[in-house]
C-alpha cells in the first residue's frame, strides 16, 4: 500500500546543522538479553525515519544515540560526541521527545518547566523568561505558558515538551511516537511542528504517513536493522514483515518515567 506523506518532505535549506552520528559494531542487552544486534551504521540525513514492530528495538536505538542507553558493546558517537565517555554532552546535543512527555516534566507550570531547563544551565532568570516567551509564540502555545502541565491535552503535551527541548537550541530532535494516542487535530499540528523544525530529526513511528516522504527509513526487527533506504521501499518490507509476523502486538513497557527524569536531571548537572 502507498502512503502519501503527511506532508512536504522537502526539508528546508534553513537547515544548516551537520549531522554525523557514527554506530562502530553497537550492541545492546538488557542484563542477558540482547535487544539489539550488533549494528554499524552512519546518519546524517536531517530527516530520518525509524519503524517496526513493537518490541523490535526502535526506543533503544533513539536512546542509544542521546546517551541514555550506554551500548553493552561498541560505540555511538554523535557529531564526535562519544555518548558513553560523555552522556551529559549527548544530551544537550540531541533533544529527545518521549513517548509519555508528561514524564519529562519536572515543573507543575508549563513556562515554568521550560525555563528551568535555561536557569539549570546557568543563563540568568530574566533571559530564560524572554526566551521561553518566544518559544511558546514560535508554537502559537502562548496561551497554554501559566496552565498546569498535568491538565494539557496530548497534543498541547507533546508542543510544550517539543518547546523545551528546542529552547535548549540541541542539534538533532527525536521523537519517539510523537502522534500516537493524539486526535485528528492534535496530530496535524504536531506533524506541523515536525515539518517545520530547522533542525534534524529522527522520527519513531508507527504513524506511516508522517515518515512516508522521508528519504531515509530504517525498519528493525527482532533487535536487527533489516531494511535502510527510502520510505517507499521499506515501508513495504515493513508490511511483508507484518503480515508474516505472529507479533501479538502487545506494547512492551519499560520505565520511561525514570529515563526521562534521568535526562533532565542530567541536563540540570550539566
Ligand atoms: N529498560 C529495559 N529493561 C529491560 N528490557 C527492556 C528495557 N527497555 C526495553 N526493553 C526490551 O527491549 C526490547 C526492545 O524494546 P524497545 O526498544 O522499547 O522496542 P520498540 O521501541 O521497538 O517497541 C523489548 O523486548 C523490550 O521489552
Ligand atoms: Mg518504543
Amino acid at each position: 500500500m502507498l502512503y502519501k506523506a503527511a506532508f512536504d518532505p522537502l526539508v528546508p535549506d534553513r537547515i544548516r546543522i551537520a549531522l554525523d552520528i557514527r554506530f562502530s559494531a553497537c550492541s545492546l542487552s538488557y542484563g542477558d538479553r540482547r535487544v539489539l544486534e550488533p549494528l554499524t551504521l552512519t546518519l546524517s540525513e536531517h530527516r530520518i525515519g525509524v519503524i517496526g514492530l513493537n518490541g523490535s528495538g526502535k526506543s533503544s536505538f533513539a536512546r542509544l544515540i542521546n546517551g541514555l542507553q550506554a551500548p553493552t558493546s561498541g560505540t555511538v558517537t554523535v557529531n564526535g560526541i562519544d555518548t558513553a565517555a560523555d552522556p551529559a554532552a549527548a544530551a544537550r546535543a540531541v533533544g529527545f521527545i518521549f513517548q509519555a512527555p508528561q514524564n519529562q516534566v519536572i515543573l507543575p507550570v508549563v513556562a515554568d518547566d521550560i525555563a528551568l531547563g535555561l536557569t539549570s544551565r546557568g543563563m540568568p532568570k530574566a533571559e530564560a523568561q524572554a526566551r521561553t516567551e518566544a518559544i511558546l509564540d514560535r508554537f502559537g502555545i502562548a496561551a497554554l505558558a501559566r496552565r498546569r502541565v498535568h491538565e494539557l491535552s496530548g497534543g498541547e503535551l507533546h508542543l510544550v515538551a517539543l518547546a523545551s527541548v528546542l529552547v535548549t537550541e540541541p542539534d538533532l530532535v527525536i521523537f519517539d511516537e510523537p502522534t500516537n494516542q493524539l486526535d485528528l487535530k492534535n496530530r496535524r499540528r504536531v506533524i506541523a511542528a515536525i515539518a517545520g523544525l530547522d533542525k534534524p530529526a529522527i522520527v519513531v513511528s508507527h504513524d506511516l504517513p508522517l515518515i512516508a516522504g522521508f528519504k531515509r527509513v530504517l525498519l528493525f526487527h527482532e533487535g536487527r536493522l533489516i531494511a535502510d533506504g527510502p520510505a517507499e521501499a521499506v515501508i513495504r518490507t515493513y508490511e511483508a514483515v507484518a503480515a508474516g509476523s505472529d507479533d501479538d502486538g502487545a506494547a512492551s513497557t519499560k520505565p520511561e518515567a525514570a529515563q526521562a527524569a534521568a535526562t533532565r536531571a542530567e541536563g540540570a548537572a550539566c
